[in-house]
Formats: C-alpha cells, structure tokens, sequence
C-alpha cells in the first residue's frame, strides 16, 4: 500500500490514481492523520501532497508529531511533493521562505546529481515540469542534498538517502510534466522496492469474500437502484456473492429521462439478471410537488417520499420472506471520492461544513430502518467501478452513462414542475433530441453531463409566420473530473445551430433555446 496524505492539493486524487494505474494500491488520508491511523495502515511508501497553504502559516495543515521519525525508524520511504517536500525540509530543521521567487506552469529543471531520485539521468539533464509554489526551500536540513534545480536557480528536487527522505518541488503528477510519471515509477519501484500486483480482479475476488463473510447465510440484503453506474454495479457484485438474497427496488418518481424505466428494467433483467421489483410511485411523487417552488422544499420532499417508499418495500419483503428474517443490510454504492476525508484548500467550495444543496442518493437511510451498510465500492474511483462493472459483464453504454441526481427532472424544471407539460417538454428536448444528438456527434465521453432545462419563462416568437409566445429551452453540458468543479463544454456552432432548429421545430410550446455557458463555481451543474 502507497498511502498518500493529503494537504489540500488540488492533484491529490490524482496521486492516488497514477499509483493505482501502475497496478499498486494506494489509499488517500488526510495529511493531519495521528500517526496510529498512518501505522494501522502498515503502508509501503508515503507520499505527502501538494497543497495551497504556506508552511509558515499558523493554521497550516501539518503531519502528526514524530512522523519523520516513524518513517525512519520503520524504513518507510517518504517523498513530497511541492508543499509536501516544503513540510519535510522545515519539519527537519531546514528554512522555507515565502515567495521571493514564484514559479507557476512549465518550467525547465536541471538534475544536478543522479543516482537517487534521478538514477538513470546524466548530470545536466533538463525536464520540462510542471510547478505551481509561491515558497521555496532555502535551507536544506542536515543530510539532504539538492539533486535537481530550476532555470531560476531555486530547489526542484532534494533527497535524504540514507534517511529514505525525499522531495519533488513540482508535481511529477500531472501530464504537464511529461518525464513525472517515470519519477514516480522509480521511486516505487526501485527506491521503495514495490511491486506491482494490483488488479480488478483481484478487487473483485476480495470483495465477494468479504461480502459472503459480513452476510450470514439466512441474511437478506436491500438494495435501491438509481440506474446509474454506481449502484448498477454495486448491486452486481452484491448479487455475484450472495445471488437472489439480494432484492433490488428501483423507483419511477415520475422525474425520470425519457424512456428511462423501460431501459434500466431491460438492462436490470435481461443483462444482468437482477432481480428488481419496480414501484411506480410518480403521481404520490408529483402529488406532493404540486405548487412548491423552493428548491430545497422540492429536494426534501423527494427524498423523504423516496424513503418512505423504500420503507415500506423493506416491510413488505420481511413479510414474504420465508423465515420471516428481516432484511439487515443495505447497499450502496458510494465511491472513495465520497469518504476521503481531504485537508480541504480554505475558500475553495470543498469544505464539508456549508450546504449548498441537500444532495440526496436514491438509497438514502431511512433513519428508523437500523440497517447495516454494504458499501462495496468506497474505496475506488469512478473509473475503476466502471472496469469492475466490465468485468462484471454490465453493458458498456450503460456503464459510460452520464450521471443523473437523485431528485431527478425536477432540479432542471425551475419552480413547480406539475404545471403544464413541463417534464415531457424537458425530456423530449433533452433526451430525445439534446442528448441523442451529441451521441450521434460522437462527443458524448468526452462530457461530464449534457441535458436541458425548462425555462419558466414566455417569450415571443415567430414561426410559420405567426407571433407565438413559448417557453424557453437551455442547454447544458460540462465537462468535470468528478462534479466539484466543471467547465461549460465548447460545442462547435454547427452542432448548435442544428440543435437549435430541431429542437424548435420539433418540441410544442417552445420557440428559443439559450445556451448555459457558466463554469462551477460561480454556477452548480445542475439548476437547482
Ligand atoms: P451540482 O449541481 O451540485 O451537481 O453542481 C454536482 C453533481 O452532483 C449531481 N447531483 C446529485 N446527485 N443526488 C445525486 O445523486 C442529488 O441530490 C444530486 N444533486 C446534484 C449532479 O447531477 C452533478 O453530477
């Protein structure tokens, strides 16, 4: 295990990916950990992040007292990296002082003496690499020696062999450093002597182990279905172990894509032969949304119809269950982004304590219910569960999926979404015409999310010569590494206009189409 700690860096997560690509299993802690949670771990090699803070700030995030010690005395290689690297030159005695030199983008390094962290280069070789600090290391503490410098002159790369110590001041992380991932490689694999081992299918066989362990034999597992790739694929593999003592819910809110029930029930029962019992609860759904037009109210009141109906599934199965046991497990299918408990950067929207939408995942606890949680994929990212699903034999298209939230149509209908036909207006734009269209484009992976929203507003148009006074369509697409921060999607014109027209020319009441073209921040990805 690499086991990567965290102070803030916006390329931490990917850190812990780039390990794991290279097949070696790396897990991501925060950077405050106390030192037993770090020795719980019995890593291999630890890597402390970049991040936004200076050292030389009261609050800023530090590693346990006698960290560096602990390492040494347990042979564990270190290396940091950016502020990592500015932790261990102060935290040993050494001097970081603040920013006379700013150094942010590409830059050159010069290595200026190998054998160590540079073991294959010649004294005198450049890299192109990637930097983004304000302080730099001075002074370095006893027994580091700087082994590569940038054009400026300032430290790129110190080490402490014979402590196993080491620092990078850019970031070998990112693609912008072309030579980084070789760095990487060899401080794993030959300075920490790891090797690579680590395999999906190997992620597979330990988790249905540990599944048929936690899940006694007369045990019955729950499970809500969203449709999405997440649950999908964490009902599978419950599924794979336990087989059909798992009952799966999937509920139509009646806020759903268009034709997404009769598409996710084939894909449940025909491709993966899940047993799914589907409740069509979209008139108590909308029944309840009728006139409300606070975003918030409207989240509430679908997660908690959402919980009363999964409630009542719950109940229903313990009574048909042939030995009357209660079901006692619920799955979910949270991802390690959702658990990582990160050294959030102040002032970046990625503390935990400000709501800024009550997010609610079909599956919410019920909080009566006392079920224990299966949570087969907490420690893997979105594009390891989408492997997992494929060797699983979940359908491609289906694993590529967009993400959709939990509330479903409703955070894209501003407003009450009972009036008129306001949800099949929006699902004959966005599925039918938006979203097909960007398939038939080609273009549909390389966005996060595409879709429509329902403008609630009137406004006068011609068409067929006639004056018309219709609603209004927006389009949206981003694109995003996991939803915490997205960039609006550059479409080319063309594709626009043709949109444009069709979907004008073809969706009733609607006679303009405007084009979202705000990042996250200042916007969310969804209107609600
Ligand atoms: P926002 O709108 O907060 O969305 O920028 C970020 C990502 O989360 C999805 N989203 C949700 N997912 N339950 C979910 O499971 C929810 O209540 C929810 N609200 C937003 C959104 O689609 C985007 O991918």
């Amino acid at each position: 295990l690499v086991l990567i700690l965290d102070f803030g860096s916006q390329y931490t997560h990917l850190i812990t990916r780039r390990i794991r690509a290279l097949n070696v299993f790396s897990l991501c802690i925060s950077g405050t950990s106390p030192l037993k949670s770090i020795a719980d771990l019995n890593p291999s090699a630890i890597i402390l992040s970049g991040g936004p803070h200076s050292v030389h700030v009261d609050s800023a995030p530090c590693f346990a007292p006698g960290f560096i010690d602990y390492a040494e005395s347990n042979r564990i290689p270190v290396l940091g990296i950016c502020y990592g690297l500015q932790l261990l030159v102060q935290q040993s005695g050494g001097e970081v002082r603040s920013g006379k030199k700013q150094e942010y983008g590409r830059m050159e390094i010069e290595v200026s003496k190998t054998g160590g962290l540079f073991r294959d280069n010649n004294i005198g070789d450049k890299q192109s690499v990637w930097m983004s600090h304000g302080d730099e290391a001075v002074k370095l503490p006893e027994g580091f020696e700087v082994v590569a410098r940038s054009r400026q002159g300032s430290v790129a790369a110190v080490e402490n062999p014979k402590k196993r110590l080491y620092g990078l001041q850019y970031h070998p992380e990112v693609t912008h450093s072309p030579e980084g991932m070789e760095t990487l490689k060899h401080f794993l694999f030959d300075l920490c002597g790891i090797s690579a081992g680590w395999k999906m299918e190997d992620v597979l066989q330990e988790e249905l182990k540990a599944i048929q362990t936690t899940v006694g034999p007369d045990d019955h597992v729950i499970c809500a279905l969203s449709g999405g790739v997440d649950s999908t694929v964490a009902a599978t593999l419950v599924h794979k172990a336990i087989g059909d003592r798992l009952h799966c819910v999937f509920v139509d809110n009646g806020l759903l894509r268009w034709k997404e029930r009769e598409r996710v029930m084939e894909t449940f029962e025909s491709d993966l032969h899940l047993p799914v019992t589907c409740i069509d609860a979209s008139e108590e759904f909308l029944s309840k949304l009728k006139g409300v037009t606070d975003p918030e109210k409207k989240r509430k009141i679908i997660g908690n119809e959402f919980i009363a109906i999964f409630d009542k599934f719950a109940h229903d199965l313990e009574q048909k269950l042939v030995k009357k046991k209660k079901p006692e497990y619920l799955v979910q299918g949270t991802l390690y982004p959702d658990v990582i408990e990160s050294c959030p950067p102040p002032g970046t929207g990625r503390t935990h304590s400000h709501t800024i939408k009550s997010h609610h995942n079909v599956g919410g606890l019920p909080k009566d219910m006392k079920l224990k949680l299966i949570e087969p994929l907490k420690l893997l990212f979105k594009d390891e569960v989408r492997e997992l699903g494929r060797i699983m034999g979940v359908p491609q298209p289906f694993l590529k999926r967009h993400p959709f939230p939990g509330p479903g149509l409703a955070v894209r209908v501003p407003g009450d979404v009972t009036l008129e036909n306001r949800l099949d207006i929006l699902r004959r734009v966005a599925d039918e015409i938006f979203v097909q269209a960007i398939k038939d484009a080609g273009i549909y992976d390389s966005i996060w999310q595409a879709f429509a929203v329902f403008m609630p507003v009137l406004t006068v148009g011609v068409q067929g010569d006639q004056r018309t006074h219709r609603y209004a369509i927006a389009l949206r697409a981003v694109t995003s590494q996991d939803g915490m921060t997205a960039d609006w999607y550059y479409f080319d014109h063309k594709f626009l206009a043709d949109v444009s027209t069709r979907i004008c020319n073809e969706v009733p009441g609607v006679n303009r189409v405007l084009l979202d073209i705000t990042s996250k921040p200042p916007s969310t990805i969804e209107w609600e």
